[in-house]
């Protein structure tokens, strides 16, 4: 039986964080083997928002390191960059004649974006979604992971295969309509930026965001600022949630022990008695942390300084990439009726 097709595209903005490594990357990672997954940089879909190519060669490494390093295998899933799939700007090109400027305007995203750089409103940014849809159904993808944010363009991805269907399918599904995927089990872990406000993805300042490949020294300071308070006023209180999030990460790279002392001291804790030490709890998460990242900071290391071993694997995703958007691409354009040889 043939696995099911998993697809997921990821834009090349800065480094990866832990908000993104357990939001996302973990769980992707457990599905390597169980699913037939394609992971992708969306070079393109950047340029609608980064006009300024300097850093995008840089950038597009970054990602296909780090996820690498992180352990995504080259060998088992496809992974590559989207601009190495010529394909998937024409079938872009296709959807682009079934997708109405009325629905692209009121997309959630295009309106965002629009408030954030009122000077830069171009067609590819109103058209995002339909690249977007250009980049699932280019290897007829039956999931796709994806968090409340991109819930809304699915829905368009879905709209865009049904008409595409509807109008030159003859009554036969060329374009798969892709579902999204849930993580079944696997509790969704949100990790909150140091100083508490917000998710981490969101923090505005990067000593409160813990980045993958942050040095030792790096991630020690960051941890030791962390937003911290007095301590609970009573015993078995409830945890504010900047020290919730301190606990969250400790259990996710520190010893069960060690979860386990800290908690104890927190739920004996109160004014007058306070038997936490945030300070030595910091001190132990910042050990464990740098622990845990320091293979995934070698590893990205390590290919980012062998950049022709790194550029083969690209080319090797490239190819199986290729070879799936080339064959939807025949039926599209068998469906559509641009043929005459
Ligand atoms: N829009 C997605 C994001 O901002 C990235 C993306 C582009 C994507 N193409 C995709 C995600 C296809 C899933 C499937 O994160």
């Amino acid at each position: 039986m043939s696995k099911e097709r998993v697809l997921t595209g990821i834009r090349p903005t800065g480094f990866l964080h832990l908000g993104n490594y357990f939001g996302a990357t973990r769980n992707f990672l457990q599905m390597q083997q169980a699913y037939d997954c394609y992971v992708f940089v969306a070079d393109w879909h950047s340029l609608t928002t980064h006009p300024d190519t300097k850093e995008l060669q840089n950038s597009v490494r970054r990602v296909v390191a780090e996820n690498i390093a992180c352990g995504l295998n080259p060998d088992e899933i496809t992974l590559y960059v989207q601009s190495d799939v010529p394909e998937i700007s024409e079938l872009y090109l296709y959807l682009n004649m079934l997708a109405y400027k009325g629905e692209l305007e009121k997309t959630t995203t295009f309106k965002e974006k629009v408030r954030q750089h009122p000077d830069n409103v171009n067609a590819g940014l109103l058209t995002y979604p339909v690249l977007q849809a250009a980049d699932i159904l280019i290897h007829r993808a039956g999931k796709v992971p994806v968090g409340k944010d991109q819930e809304q363009h699915l829905e368009m991805a879905r709209n865009f295969a049904q008409r595409f269907n509807f109008r030159y399918g003859a009554g036969e599904e060329i374009l798969p309509e892709p579902q999204a995927f849930n993580y079944s089990g696997g509790e969704l872990i949100k990790i909150l930026s140091l100083d508490g406000n917000g998710k981490m993805s969101k923090s505005e300042n990067a000593m409160n965001t813990i980045y993958l490949c942050d040095e030792a020294d790096l991630l020690r300071k960051k941890i030791m600022k962390a937003k911290t308070d007095q301590g609970p006023a009573e015993p078995n209180s409830p945890k504010p949630d900047y020290i919730e999030n301190l606990f969250t990460l400790m259990k996710l790279v520190s010893s069960a022990d060690t979860v386990a002392k800290f908690e104890t001291d927190y739920n004996n804790s109160s004014t007058g008695n306070v038997v936490i030490r945030y300070g030595d709890m910091k001190k132990q998460l910042a050990e464990d942390m740098v622990n845990f990242l320091q293979p995934i900071r070698e590893k990205t290391n390590e290919l980012l300084n062998n950049p022709e071993a790194l550029g083969k694997v690209m080319q090797a995703g490239k190819d199986k990439a290729r070879a799936s958007a080339a064959e939807t691409i025949r039926m599209v354009r068998e469906a559509v009726g641009v043929k005459y040889y």
